[in-house]
């Protein structure tokens, strides 16, 4: 949560770090700003709400280096004040992370006479490193940087440096070297097309950045080596490709992501994990959100594929209350990002526990691949949209090859076949703009479906609501009776998805029971006789291509993202960054 950038080279520092707040600005949005150094003084410009709320006040900028900052608020509200950089004496300072003993520092340095600005964690960095600073800059921050507990990645300026220092502890940093100049950025999307090279900071390193190049130090401040890997992208990677999302672009992007992760999945030698997975006494998942809900599908897949038990956990659950593992228990986190601090806390927990450790992720170098016994690579691409869709769709892909320990071929065929499938899907953009429409109109929406449809209704619930902000709900269809059916009235829509043949009979009484108390409803069925059953009588009908139901999930999944994107477009809002949220929850 939150982007951080910092850029010290031979470029005015204000528009190099303008762009990579622009791009890092998925990461929060409720307020962005910018310091530079200049002749030996610090400008700065900060406001609440987005990136290009800074545009008018860019000339104020001077110099070649400067950090910047878009926020997501944890602690205090997202308004002028609040927005980093934070300022003291010397210093300027961005911070990603929370900073858990912030009170009692505050209440140390008021003591000493600091005074205080803001309502943030953040702003104490700035007073600690005005405290402990003797000349040193490195060693100021360093001493800072002990007194902290919780998580951080920070830039910092000083007036008597001509550069800007880094250093973290649980949160991204990564740096980079580029033709013009030297960056940091919290995520290498804010690198790509401007550095060739980079390095992803070690917890406790200190980097130097000057416009001459960068130092690292060890925790002891003495000076190491590390590594510096080419920054390679593809162009279409940055962008909304022609699209006027990214939701959009990123949804249309669902099939190659399929194909290009089995492609991975046999290449970087996965198929050996599936020996694991059968030894295994049972396989626990963790996940939040859509990765959590992909879990869900896992459960199914696996379950399937293998005899020991299989469970999906809420990570923010699961680490308070770990489901109890041995030494021949497989945990398989998910995560698109990598980063997720509940994610990641409950796979340390199960893997300290004796589990051995999978990481499903989308993001290569990210936290939870540093201490994964084994990543299974999801080949989405960069997800700059906040909603989680292609990578979805990944991490489906990734357990269908798991759960594939005989055939793999097979599997990686038939994935194949479903990728061309789902280019159909996406093309039938009409129907779901149809019904988007209705979604809008609706004071409610509920997803409906039994077996594996249960955890799409689920996904597409989360996804509507996110982008759409309508109120909606996933559950199993047999549930209605059991309650929810108190709802039904002719303001709410309920969406079925039909795509089991072995249960579709059941899913049609559902559809019966919401009609008759002039519910209205909209089906969504790969299966062509239900399609000639129910289309002439309910509000709206989707024909899918036919697909055997254990892998139809990508085609609903598909269809029901596509009908949040349209109906988050009716309502007015920005699918890309909706209120409150931001990608990638790096805070508990
Ligand atoms: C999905 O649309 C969400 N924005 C969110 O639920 C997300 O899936 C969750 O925060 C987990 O993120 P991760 O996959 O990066 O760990």
């Amino acid at each position: 949560m939150c982007g951080i950038v910092g850029y010290a080279g031979g470029k005015s520092a204000a528009g190099e770090l303008f762009e990579g707040l622009k791009k890092l600005e998925y990461r929060g949005y409720d307020s962005a700003g910018i310091s530079t150094l200049g002749g030996g003084s610090i400008f700065t410009i900060k406001k609440s709400g987005r990136v290009e709320g800074l545009a008018p006040r860019m000339g104020e900028l001077e110099g070649c280096v400067g950090i910047g900052h878009t926020r997501w608020a944890t602690h205090g509200e997202a308004n002028d004040v609040n927005a980093h950089p934070h300022i003291y004496g010397s210093f300027s300072i961005v911070h990603n992370g929370i900073i858990e003993n912030y009170a009692e520092l505050k209440a140390e340095l008021s003591a000493e006479g600091h005074v205080f600005f803001s309502h943030t964690d953040s702003e104490v960095i700035a007073h600690l490193l005005d405290y402990y600073y003797k000349g040193n800059f490195a060693e100021a921050l360093s001493l800072a940087c002990s007194r902290l507990k919780g998580c951080w990645a920070i830039a910092a300026l000083c007036k008597q440096f001509q550069g800007f220092t880094v250093t973290r502890h649980g949160s991204p940093a990564i740096l980079g070297e580029g033709e013009d100049g030297f960056f940091v950025a919290s995520d290498m999307y804010a690198l790509m097309g401007r550095a060739r090279s980079y390095c992803i900071l070690a917890d406790g390193d200190i980097a130097l950045v000057t416009p001459r190049g960068i130092s690292i130090y060890d925790g002891q401040l003495q000076p190491v080596a590390r590594n510096f890997s080419p920054l390679e992208w593809e162009e279409e990677e940055v962008g909304t490709g022609g699209c006027p999302h990214y939701m959009l672009k990123e949804i249309r992007q669902n099939a190659r992501t399929v194909r290009a992760t089995c492609r991975a999945f046999a290449s970087s030698g996965c198929g050996g994990q599936c020996s694991r997975l059968k030894e295994a006494d049972k396989i626990v998942l963790v996940g939040c959100g859509t990765a959590y809900n992909a879990a869900l599908a896992a459960v199914r897949l696996l379950g399937g594929a293998y005899e020991c038990p299989v469970s999906a956990h809420i990570a923010s659950e699961a680490r308070y209350d770990p489901p109890r593992v041995t030494q021949k228990s497989v945990c398989i986190a998910v995560s698109q990002s990598g980063e997720t601090a509940d994610t990641i806390m409950a796979a340390k927990i199960l893997k300290d526990g004796g589990a051995y450790l999978i990481a499903v992720t989308n993001v290569g170098y990210s936290a939870i691949t540093r201490f994964a016994d084994k990543v299974v690579p999801v080949c989405a691409g960069a997800e700059v949209c906040v909603a989680a869709t292609k990578s979805y769709i990944g991490q489906l892909a990734c357990f269908h090859m798991l759960a594939a320990p005989c055939a793999p071929r097979v599997r990686c065929g038939a994935l194949m076949k479903i990728a061309d499938d789902i280019e159909r899907v996406v093309s039938d953009g009409v129907y779901a703009a149809n019904i988007a429409s209705l979604c809008v109109k609706s004071r409610a929406v509920f997803f409906l479906g039994r077996g594996a449809d249960v955890d799409v209704a689920v996904e597409g619930s989360l996804k509507l609501k996110e982008v759409s902000y309508i109120f909606s709900d996933g559950y199993p269809a047999g549930e209605l009776k059991h309650g929810t059916l108190a709802l039904i009235d002719e303001s709410v829509l309920s969406v079925v998805l039909i795509c089991d043949e072995s249960l579709c009979e059941k899913s049609k009484t559902a559809v019966e029971q919401i009609l008759s108390r002039k519910g209205k409803v909209a089906v969504i069925t790969t299966l062509p006789h239900i399609y000639a059953e129910l289309s002439a009588r309910v509000s709206a009908a989707w024909l899918l291509p036919c697909a055997p139901s254990h892998l139809a999930h990508f085609l609903s999944a598909t269809a029901l993202q596509l009908i949040a994107y349209h109906a988050a477009v009716m309502a007015g809002r920005d699918p890309d960054k909706p209120r409150n949220l931001a990608k990638s929850v790096t805070v508990e």
